[in-house]
């Protein structure tokens, strides 16, 4: 609740994303912290105080954006749950898929974060 940018990496692990960081969103969606039910509808507690949130991400194939990715969409949702609704990822995909491509993939990701972390 005290932060205002959050960063998360991780890889890809079986269409999702470790169990530590599922571990950690059911510790940090608290009702009456991070959002509250009402009558009316869920309210999301951490929205309108310019918080943001980039989501780094690889993964050996390639999903992203595609119906089977349960990772970047889960953490987009789940922040978006909480009132964080701006949110970019990056994506590292393909580093098992084409190996020989990895490092270019690689390469291509970390010139993208370097523009992003101007912004950010
Ligand atoms: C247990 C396990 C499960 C994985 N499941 C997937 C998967 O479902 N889809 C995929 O594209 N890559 C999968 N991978 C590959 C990893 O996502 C990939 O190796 C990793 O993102 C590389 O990141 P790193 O260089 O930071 O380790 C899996 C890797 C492991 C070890």
């Amino acid at each position: 609740m005290a932060a205002d940018k959050y960063v998360f990496v991780t890889p890809m692990y079986n269409l999702g994303f470790l169990a530590g960081l599922k571990m950690y969103i059911d510790s940090v969606c608290v009702v009456g912290k991070t959002f509250v039910y009402t009558a009316t509808g869920p309210v999301r507690l951490l929205k309108d105080q310019g918080r943001k949130c980039l989501h780094i991400h690889s993964s050996g194939g390639f999903h992203f954006g595609k119906k089977e990715d349960h990772s970047v969409p889960y953490l987009k949702s789940i922040m978006g749950f909480m009132g964080i609704e701006d949110f970019e990822a990056i994506v590292v995909e393909g580093v098992d898929a084409i190996p020989d491509r990895a490092e270019t993939f690689k390469v291509a990701a970390a010139e993208r974060a370097r523009k992003v972390a101007i912004q950010f």
